[in-house]
């Protein structure tokens, strides 16, 4: 299903009860909605799932490929207020859950429970910055194949490579089919994000953050950093994962998952 926003279609889909308490999954960077296949498997028909293509990733539209994570947490709100959800848990990955943790100091009462997966609060440093700039040039000056070589070998534990081939070839896809322009305006925007570190003592609702054993991209070391900051955590560390823990260990990842989302229901 699309809607569109500012004249740029978002592309999602629902799946579940419509009676079940809604939950939105945000995906990562460069990656879509589908890198959530396990879980929305996982969840069955209790819950009223919804997934969705960040604007520049999947089959979303590009648009004009100028993003702020600003827009990326307007285009959440406005997918909420389309499916007119009031209250959602929220469940990002990384980049998924700097637009969690954006939208829900920008809209607190718009969600019910928070997720946060392989993701951190602080912005980017300048080392970070100056990273994303050699990113930018590889995808626009080199090739799209190029770029998701690398970004691989970062996201993914080296077992996992042979545990699980599928699931980094899925990732491998799915950035092989990004828009150049698209990929570029993301790491602009990744690079330009605020610091949400500040408000992480003013969440009220019930999170849970789970983290690869070996991520080396949003480590251990930032997951514990933000349970100590958020009244109401609980943390899990995912064995055998590095940043895409969802895929690499769906197992344990969906364990922790439904655990916490039956705790919401009282
Ligand atoms: C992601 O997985 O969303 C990205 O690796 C996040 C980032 O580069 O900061």
């Amino acid at each position: 299903m699309r809607f569109t926003i500012d004249r740029v279609g978002i592309e999602y889909t629902v799946d579940g009860s419509r009676t079940g308490i809604p939950v939105i999954f945000i995906h990562g960077f460069p990656f879509s909605k589908e890198m959530w296949k396990p879980q929305v498997d996982a969840l069955g028909r209790e819950y009223y799932i919804v997934t969705y293509d960040i604007r520049g990733h999947g089959a979303s539209d590009v648009g004009d490929g100028q993003y702020s994570l600003e827009f990326f947490v307007d285009d959440l709100i406005a997918l909420l207020d389309h499916l007119k959800i009031s209250r959602a848990v929220a469940i990002g990955l990384s980049m998924g859950g700097y637009i969690a943790l954006r939208a829900i100091e920008r809209h607190p009462d718009r969600f019910r429970g928070l997720v946060l997966c392989d993701t951190k609060s602080e912005a980017d440093n300048n080392e970070g910055k100056i990273r994303r700039a050699t990113q930018m040039k590889t995808v626009k000056t080199e090739s799209i194949q190029q770029f998701a070589e690398c970004f691989l070998k970062n996201v993914f534990y080296e077992k996992t490579f042979t545990t699980n081939p599928i699931a980094v070839e899925l990732i491998r896809k799915t950035i092989e089919a990004s828009q150049p322009i698209a990929i570029a305006g993301t790491l602009l925007a990744l690079a330009a994000r605020t610091d949400t570190t500040a408000s992480l003592y003013t969440i009220k609702v019930p999170t849970l953050i789970l983290v690869g054993q070996h991520d080396a991209i949003a480590p251990p070391s930032a997951a514990h950093s933000m349970k100590d900051k958020i009244p109401n955590a609980t943390l899990h560390t995912i064995a055998h994962a590095a940043h895409m823990s969802n895929l690499e260990n769906s197992e344990e990842f969906n364990k922790h998952l439904l655990q916490f989302l039956k705790s919401l229901k009282g």
